[in-house]
């Protein structure tokens, strides 16, 4: 952005801030910020509607399009900028990370034309959600993701990216509240480990290199609803043998090319009702 834009940014933040900003005049700053690092692309990552262009000082931030306050304390503690056509990196220093309330952050679908995930976003300590998939992201996934132990659900699906030097048990180990796990298509190229959070209702770690022998106790997680193993060459597994409906809340499974036994037991999934799976490397 040239300077003479940057100046003039500053110069309108300045203006304006006596009239409406003032109450969130800091995260008034950060949000505009943010979106002028970007150029506006709707075809960037899908047909979209680009939320960040209606956003200007004549009304107040908490009411700008995606951006949704708490009532009380007036912080930003929601940012939905899912498929706004956002073209750009998102760097360290990135005036998003000064929106440290955030409860829900999605930036799903935009082109950051693969800049790294940032170790800031380990700083959102009161995130719930993060949906970063389909952005363009490339590189490591952060150790610091693995601080975000309020997190309920992490999408970081469908990016040139791959675990960074944690595994994915230490990615695992803090993640307590997690509802919703995305990994799809990610290089995580490892076995599965044994501790996923109870609450676990949607597992996706189609195509992630994963292998090994799937634990039997993935079955058993009390409240999962879907599990996608999908597309791991080298994973080979068997359907538990005892007590698996008893407990089991699977309503879809999906196991294509996996290397998976495909005696389907008696004790199938109550729930059930989609089970795909092939047979092709059957021994
Ligand atoms: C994403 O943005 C980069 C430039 O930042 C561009 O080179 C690339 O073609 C874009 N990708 C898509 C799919 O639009
Ligand atoms: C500011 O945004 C509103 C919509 O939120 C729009 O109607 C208005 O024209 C915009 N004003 C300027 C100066 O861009
Ligand atoms: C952030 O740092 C990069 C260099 O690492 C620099 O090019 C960029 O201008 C900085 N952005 C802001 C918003 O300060
Ligand atoms: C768990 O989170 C704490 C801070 O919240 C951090 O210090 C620790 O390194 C995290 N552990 C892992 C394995 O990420
Ligand atoms: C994973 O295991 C570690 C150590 O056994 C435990 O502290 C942690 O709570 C477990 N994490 C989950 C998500 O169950
Ligand atoms: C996954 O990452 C590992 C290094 O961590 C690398 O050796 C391997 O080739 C990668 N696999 C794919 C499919 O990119
Ligand atoms: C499939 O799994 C079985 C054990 O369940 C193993 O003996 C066999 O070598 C595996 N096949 C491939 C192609 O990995
Ligand atoms: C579980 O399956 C066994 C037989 O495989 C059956 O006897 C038992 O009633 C089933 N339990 C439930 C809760 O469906």
């Amino acid at each position: 952005m040239g300077y003479a834009v940057m100046l003039l940014l500053v110069f309108l933040c300045h203006e304006v801030s006596s009239i409406s900003i003032l109450p969130h005049k800091h995260q008034t700053i950060s949000l505009l910020k943010f979106k002028n690092t970007f150029t506006i692309d709707p075809s960037a990552s899908g047909d979209c509607h680009p939320k960040t262009s209606s956003w200007n000082t004549s009304r107040d931030c908490c009411s700008w399009d995606g951006v949704i306050c708490d009532d009380i304390t007036g912080h930003v503690i929601e940012l939905d900028l899912r498929c706004s056509g956002l073209v750009g990196t998102i760097d360290s220093n990135s005036s998003l990370f000064q929106l440290s309330h955030l409860q829900r952050l999605d930036l799903s679908f935009n082109n950051f034309s693969n800049s790294h995930i940032s170790p800031e976003f380990g700083k959102f300590s009161n995130l719930k959600n993060l949906d970063l998939s389909h952005s363009y992201f490339s590189g490591q996934i952060p150790y610091e993701i693995s601080h975000l132990s309020n997190l309920q659900s992490l999408c970081l699906s469908d990016n040139s990216i791959r675990l960074g030097p944690q595994n994915f048990e230490m990615l695992l180990q803090n993640l307590t509240q997690l509802r919703e796990l995305d990994l799809t298509s990610i290089n995580i190229s490892s076995t599965i480990p044994l501790n996923f959070s109870s609450h676990l209702t949607t597992l996706s770690l189609f195509e992630t290199g994963l292998y090994g022998l799937i634990p039997e106790s993935i079955f058993h997680l009390p409240n999962l609803e879907t599990l996608d193993l999908s597309s791991n060459y080298e994973l080979s597994g068997y359907f538990p043998k005892t007590k698996w409906n008893s407990s089991a809340s699977l309503v879809e499974l999906h196991l294509s090319s996996v290397n998976f036994s495909c005696n389907l037991p008696e004790s199938l999934g109550y729930h059930l009702t989609s089970v795909r799976y092939s047979s092709s490397l059957q021994p």
